[in-house]
């Protein structure tokens, strides 16, 4: 097993600098497209052996040096009683948004080996497969309770905002249930066999420190912290838009803090002590021509040559537009500048 991403998390030395992208396998891939074009993107999370199809996609084609297991941060969302949609063009919808104390109260924690074993049959399917790590993932509370408040994507988190501040307790109450089913939840992908655990927070971005601190913070803490009593695989923490947070992120007890590009790798890695950092090209930058991306990859390794660790990953996920052409020179780029 190529464990040199695991080594990257863990802070240890490492003979070049690993690379994967956050939504590597997806639309951008002609080879996704023709699965999905078979079925809707619900059935494709439920079925083990097309998760593990295009888990194994971008691997095989590039070269990345971790997988990261093909599900969405809003499954078990599903399996916590509600209704989910994905509609095309649109993204995920939940028609029934959690707005009211009894719909906090119908929700309810699932055991994700019942209600989703198909995640942990994926699992067990692509450990057979991979020669690199296997990530698994969840969102954040915080990030899930604004899907399940706005009943979709959204700009302005007006009902997010609306309950933090009208309702305080209705809304701890929320996010302390989800924070439950997503305990239990990294939990079992890590028995099933997840080498790393990343949490996705986002939206934290969209918070005023304070209130990330009372909000989503204490959450991510709770998570992590039950998630130590019974694994120690390396865990990344990932709140998008928050180089502003940082002096919060450091307290959540990840190993690895993911960077989005609003800040200098470089001025991050000063904020972020003990930590690997994970990141950060702009996912826009895959649309420069290849003798001016491979050199914003050069400046970037050079950037991060100071930190604990560094995994190389976009600032957030690979755009659907992106040619596949343009991961395999980020990829070349990262391994030949840093020495394999
Ligand atoms: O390759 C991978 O990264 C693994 C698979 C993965 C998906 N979603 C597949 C997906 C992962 C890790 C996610 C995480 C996810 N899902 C996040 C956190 C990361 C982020 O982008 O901030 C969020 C917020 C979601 C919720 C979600 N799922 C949205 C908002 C959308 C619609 C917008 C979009 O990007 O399409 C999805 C759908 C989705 N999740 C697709 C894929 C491949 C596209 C669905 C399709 O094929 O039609």
């Amino acid at each position: 097993m190529n464990d040199t991403f695991l080594k990257a998390c863990r802070g240890e030395k490492t003979d070049y600098t690993p690379v994967w992208f956050m939504r590597q396998a997806g639309r951008y891939l002609p080879e996704y497209r023709a699965v999905r074009g078979k079925t809707t993107f619900l059935e494709l999370c439920k079925s083990p052996e097309l998760c593990t199809e295009v888990t194994l996609q971008p691997i095989n084609l590039f070269g990345f040096d971790a997988a990261i297991l093909f599900s969405d941060i809003l499954i078990p969302m599903e399996a916590m009683n509600l209704k989910l949609e994905f509609h095309e063009g649109r993204g995920p919808v939940f028609p029934d948004p959690v707005r009211t104390q009894k719909a906090v109260d119908e929700l309810i924690v699932p055991d994700p080996d019942a209600t989703m074993p198909f995640v942990m049959e994926t699992i067990k399917l692509l450990l057979k497969e991979l020669k690199v790590p296997l990530i698994g993932f969840s969102g954040a509370p915080f990030t899930l309770a604004t899907y399940l408040l706005e009943g979709g994507s959204s700009k302005f988190f007006y009902e997010t905002k609306k309950m933090m501040f009208e309702s305080p307790v209705l809304y701890h109450e929320l996010l302390q249930k989800i924070t439950d089913c997503t305990s239990l939840y990294l939990q079992a992908q890590a028995r099933a066999g997840a080498q790393a655990l990343q949490i996705f927070d986002s939206w934290a971005g969209v918070l005023a420190p304070g209130d990330y601190a009372r909000f989503a913070l204490p959450y991510v803490q709770s998570i992590i912290k039950d998630l130590r009593q019974v694994t120690d695989v390396p865990i990344i923490y990932f709140a998008n838009n928050g180089s502003t947070l940082i002096p919060n992120t450091v307290t959540a007890g990840a190993d690895v803090l993911g960077l989005d590009w609003r800040i200098n790798i470089k001025d991050a890695i000063d904020k972020v002590g003990n930590h690997a950092v994970q990141g950060n090209l702009d996912p826009m930058a895959l649309f420069l021509p290849q003798e001016a991306l491979e050199k914003r990859v050069k400046q970037l390794l050079d950037d991060a040559s100071q930190a604990k660790g560094h995994i190389f990953n976009l600032g957030h996920g690979i755009l659907p537009q992106t040619s596949p052409d343009k991961a395999r020179i980020v990829v070349d780029a990262v391994h030949r500048f840093s020495g394999k």
